[in-house]
């Protein structure tokens, strides 16, 4: 069969794909409970020499195993299913465990006919051909060689910004959702590296090493297209407010382009491991605090809060509240220790932090680890804050803006709090050039507020 003439199948059965989607009857149904169940009974027989068994003989062209009527899938570990995941966009990650890991259908109708509709956009793929057949099929990833027919000369791009977490998947999801109403394929064009592809200076040997050095090192590939830079049009967004429906087609276009490969998504899950459960039993108030950058001479004019300011702007504290907290620098983590640690439950991830402050390799990063550990700390913080979090207080950042929609997306009401942390241009500006003077003196107005406190307290006492 011909390139063209598939190209002509395919199209075909696109009609089909948009009829069955919008079909109101899932054909792999499964609730909650059903899965919980079957996953019980594979975790009693991992207990015995059986697990080997369900899930043995797993390969590159055979990666994840289906059970109970393809109402579920599953791989281990030490066999890649990216390729699977990659063409399998409306299904998600439902369970993982030390070696094995399942996906199920996105149970959400209007959810799962966005994803499909957003991937024949990107691929010209129909998933509805490879997960309607046997299940043999389901199991199978498209062939390496597989010839999808995007018109890539029609193609919008974006080049990403080498920002931080938050500012760099808000550019790509705001491109993409732009090009998606458009009706046009997305493509992300390779041109600097991020900068959370950089290993320690003094290290280059991470788990992340990648030649492309940038969002691709992690998440699965969205389009087939070049990423060569031919000037295609582009579609370079700031974020924007949307209505209810723009907002929750973003999340989708975030989860879509931000799938983690399977080594990534492994790191995470062992990263979870030591804090999910308290988190879990606890629920939690996140805290956001910026340090690292915040203060630099640059828009947005920023300063260094104190935890106390923080925690001054929740009324409701109490001495049993969970307070999960994020931060980028150590100074953080000692003032907690040092002032607030009898007073709440404080809950951290335990990468080793440096005191930094933006400049060369500190820029946003200032954790003592690589630029890709600490991606994968800031996404773990991201999943577990906004899977166990009610509330959230944080000052003026594009990470707690994405964490915030995030929480809100699963759909409890989630209560903020903010803290201004805006400044004046004229008071960052002094310390251009010199940052380390300015963690000094940002770190002294910290200080400052304590021993104020501590003098108005002993004044109390006497
Ligand atoms: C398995 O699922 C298919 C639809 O995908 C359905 O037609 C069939 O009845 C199911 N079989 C069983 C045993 O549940
Ligand atoms: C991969 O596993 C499948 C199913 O068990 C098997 O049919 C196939 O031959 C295997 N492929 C390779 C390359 O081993
Ligand atoms: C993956 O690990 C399982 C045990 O968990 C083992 O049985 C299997 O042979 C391994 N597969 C590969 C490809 O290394
Ligand atoms: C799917 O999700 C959207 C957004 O959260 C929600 O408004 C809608 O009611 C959900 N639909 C179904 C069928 O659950
Ligand atoms: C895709 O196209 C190339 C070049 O036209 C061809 O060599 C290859 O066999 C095709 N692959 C498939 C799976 O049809
Ligand atoms: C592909 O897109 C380009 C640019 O929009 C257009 O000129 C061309 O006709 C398209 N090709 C096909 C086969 O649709
Ligand atoms: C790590 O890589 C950078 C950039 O390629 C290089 O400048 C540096 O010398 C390398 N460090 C080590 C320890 O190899
Ligand atoms: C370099 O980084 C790797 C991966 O993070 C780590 O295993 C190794 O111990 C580090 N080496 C040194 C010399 O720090
Ligand atoms: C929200 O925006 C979409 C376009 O993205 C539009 O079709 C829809 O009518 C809007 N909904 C409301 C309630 O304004
Ligand atoms: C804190 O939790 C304990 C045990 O759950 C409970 O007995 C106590 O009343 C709680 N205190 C407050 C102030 O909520
Ligand atoms: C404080 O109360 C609000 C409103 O009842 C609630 O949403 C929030 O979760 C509470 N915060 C804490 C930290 O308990
Ligand atoms: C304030 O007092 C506490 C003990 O009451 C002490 O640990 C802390 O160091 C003091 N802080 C300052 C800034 O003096």
């Amino acid at each position: 069969m011909t390139a063209a003439n598939s190209r002509l199948i395919l199209g075909g059965l696109f009609l089909l794909a948009v009829w069955h989607s919008l079909d109101v009857s899932n054909p792999k149904a499964w609730t909650f409970r059903e899965l919980k169940r079957d996953l019980r009974g594979l975790a009693a027989k991992s207990n015995n020499r059986d697990e080997p068994l369900i899930l043995s003989g797993l390969n590159a062209t055979s990666p994840v195993r289906c059970h109970n009527n393809a109402s579920y899938c599953c791989g281990l570990w030490n066999v890649t299913a990216d390729d699977w995941w990659m063409h399998h966009p409306d299904w998600e990650v439902v369970h993982e465990d030390s070696f094995k890991f399942c996906f199920a259908p996105v149970q959400n109708d209007t959810k799962r006919a966005f994803i499909r509709d957003l991937h024949w956009l990107q691929w010209q793929f129909d998933i509805d051909e490879s997960s309607t057949n046997e299940i043999s099929s389901l199991e199978r990833p498209l062939p390496s060689n597989y010839n999808f027919s995007v018109n890539c000369s029609d193609m919008r791009a974006t080049v990403n910004i080498n920002s931080g977490y938050g500012a760099s998947l808000m550019w790509l999801i705001h491109s993409f959702w732009e090009a998606y109403t458009q009706r046009k394929p997305f493509q992300t064009i390779q041109k600097w590296p991020w900068l959370y592809t950089f290993s320690r200076p003094d290290n280059n040997s991470t788990w992340a090493n990648c030649k492309e050095r940038d969002q691709t090192c992690f998440y699965l590939p969205i389009s087939p297209c070049s990423r060569e830079d031919k000037n295609q049009p582009r579609y370079e967004k700031r974020p924007e407010n949307g209505n209810e429906t723009q907002v929750m087609q973003r999340l989708w276009i975030e989860e879509y382009l931000s799938r983690p490969k399977q080594f990534l998504r492994q790191q995470l899950y062992h990263l979870r491991q030591p804090i999910e459960h308290t988190l879990r039993k606890n629920g939690c108030l996140a805290m956001h605090v910026r340090r690292g950058d915040a203060g630099a001479p640059k828009p947005p004019y920023r300063r260094y809060a104190a935890v106390q300011e923080y925690l001054d702007q929740v009324p409701n504290l109490t001495a049993n509240t969970t307070i999960f907290l994020l931060t980028d620098d150590a100074s953080t983590i000692e003032e907690v220790r040092q002032h607030h640690a009898s007073k709440h439950h404080w809950v951290y991830t335990n990468k080793i932090r440096v005191h930094g402050v933006e400049q060369g390799f500190n820029n946003h990063i200032p954790a003592h680890s690589s630029g890709p550990d600490e991606l994968a700390y800031i996404s773990v913080e991201q999943e577990l804050a906004s899977k166990y979090c009610d509330s959230l207080v944080h000052g003026r950042s594009g990470y707690a803006y994405t964490l915030f929609e995030r929480m809100k997306s699963t759909g409890r009401p989630i209560q903020t709090y903010y803290l201004e942390t805006r400044v004046l241009p004229r008071s960052a500006n002094p310390f251009k050039g010199k940052p380390q003077e300015r963690a000094a003196f940002l770190m002294q107005q910290v200080q400052d507020l304590y021993q104020k406190q501590n003098e108005s307290n002993a004044q109390l006492v006497s």
